[in-house]
């Protein structure tokens, strides 16, 4: 039995998806624990792109159980355009398993995500505006709506008239549209009732596929940066995306967690406002943009690009656990002349490896780098370390040794086959 945490180790977009679907072959469940439609993973399969929001990776093999945790935040509505959008596509036969502890998003929460987000102005987060940190928030106020009472005509209209007494006042006081109940119920039960064949007790059925020896994978969402508790707050998203939260995010014993998989670019990205220490611009920023296709799968918007930050890697290890990395995108590095990565940060004259609290702080370090050479060979076809260039073998040397963790899988290009195996995981 193995229980492999999958988490994004930067800032989100480093292509859980490939690695996910790559490592699905093994699993016999599939889980994601936290965040909802604001993520979007790009999953290749023969050379045909699916992109998925909420519905975990594994929806593709029809052997895999799919699970959303009790941690996700789901839009029911936009849960079953997903849906119906694979089935469209000849995705028919798949298993998927929905907690009836998860929390709704409604249409509330996308329209107070935008609210917030204008009256914030220039310190704006750069949210996804899909409503995820509204509906966060309602759950840590105690008057969320749960996958549970949403399949339940009675307990949705009883929780939604609880809610929208306060949330009317709050959209009222914003100058925005209110809700009435059966306004909401009449389109959303609807939805309702197409979900509910799904919903059940996810973590009981974790527990049984724990018991069994089940190989289980945990598939992450947004990155360790974005984290809010752990992230470059407030420029973060509204749940942690660590390892450590897995256990609470999806009702299962932390004893049971085996292995953390960091998923790593071979650089940097970020979408969104909030600091970047190792940002680049101008050319080199385009070229990497521009071969590693570095716009948002959910908004299209164009990434931001640095050169990868072993000081923010070091610190996701730390607080995450994570004890293997899998290294994306590491063709597109191919034709740079140079190669940077960042060891320190100077902050005050002072030489640091410690990653800051505050935002002052993370506006002022200025990275330190070791300046590496590149390589031109095209790696895309390489299938085992040893066929790698020399230059681009002591890259992966240095990571390992900035960060003090093994790479255990290199990607070199978007498909299946195009990922270098260096350690099995399952
Ligand atoms: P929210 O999660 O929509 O509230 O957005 C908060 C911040 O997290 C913004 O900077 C988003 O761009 C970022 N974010 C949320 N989900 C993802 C993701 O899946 N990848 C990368 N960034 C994300």
């Amino acid at each position: 039995m193995s229980v492999l945490v999958v988490e994004g180790s930067q800032w989100g977009d480093e292509g859980k998806g490939k690695i996910t679907d790559y490592l699905g072959q093994y699993a016999n469940v599939v889980v994601r624990s936290q965040g909802g439609n604001n993520a979007g993973h790009t999953i290749t399969i023969n050379g045909e792109k699916f992109a998925l929001r909420s519905i975990p990776s594994g929806i593709f093999n029809p052997k895999i159980k799919n699970v959303m945790a009790n941690g996700m935040v789901i839009d029911p509505k936009q849960m079953l355009e997903e849906l119906d959008g694979l089935i469209n596509r000849g995705i028919k036969e798949f298993k998927l398993f929905i907690s009836n502890r998860a929390h709704i998003v409604l249409p509330y929460h996308k329209d107070l995500d935008g609210a917030y987000e204008d009256l914030k102005g220039n310190l704006k987060i750069g949210t996804t505006k899909r409503g995820i940190g509204p509906c966060y928030a309602d759950k840590i106020n105690r008057i969320g709506i749960r996958m549970g009472d949403f399949i339940n005509e009675e307990s949705f209209k009883k929780n939604l008239s609880e809610a929208l007494l306060i949330k009317n006042k709050e959209l009222e006081m914003l100058g925005l549209k209110q809700y009435s109940v059966d306004e909401i119920v009449s389109e959303y039960k609807e939805y309702a009732k197409r979900i509910k064949p799904y919903v059940c007790d996810t973590a009981e059925l974790l527990e049984m596929e724990i018991e069994k020896g089940s190989n289980i994978l945990f598939e992450g969402a947004q990155g360790a940066m974005l984290c809010i508790d752990h992230g470059t707050y407030p420029y973060v998203t509204s749940s942690s995306p660590i390892g450590a939260s897995v256990p609470l995010n999806a009702g299962i014993a932390p004893k049971y967690i085996t292995d953390v998989l960091g998923i790593c670019k071979s650089y940097d990205t970020r979408v969104g406002e909030g600091p970047f220490p190792t940002e680049i611009d101008g050319k080199l920023a385009n070229y990497i943009r521009e071969k590693g296709h570095e716009y948002g799968t959910v908004t299209k918007r164009p990434r931001r690009v640095g050169w990868l930050d072993c000081v923010a890697l070091n610190y996701a290890r730390r607080v995450s656990g994570i004890n293997h990395l899998s290294l994306m995108l590491f063709d597109v590095l191919g034709g740079l002349k140079e190669i940077k990565i960042c060891y320190a940060y100077e902050l005050d004259g002072k030489v640091t490896t410690s990653f800051p609290s505050t935002l002052d702080e993370l506006y002022r370090v200025k990275p330190l780098y070791y300046t590496m050479p590149g390589f031109d060979e095209d790696i895309s076809n390489a299938t085992t370390f040893d066929e790698l260039p020399e230059n681009a073998k002591n890259y992966i040397r240095k990571i390992e040794e900035l960060t003090k963790i093994k790479v255990s899988m290199i990607s070199v290009g978007p498909d299946r086959c195009q990922t270098i195996m260096l350690e099995k995981l399952f």
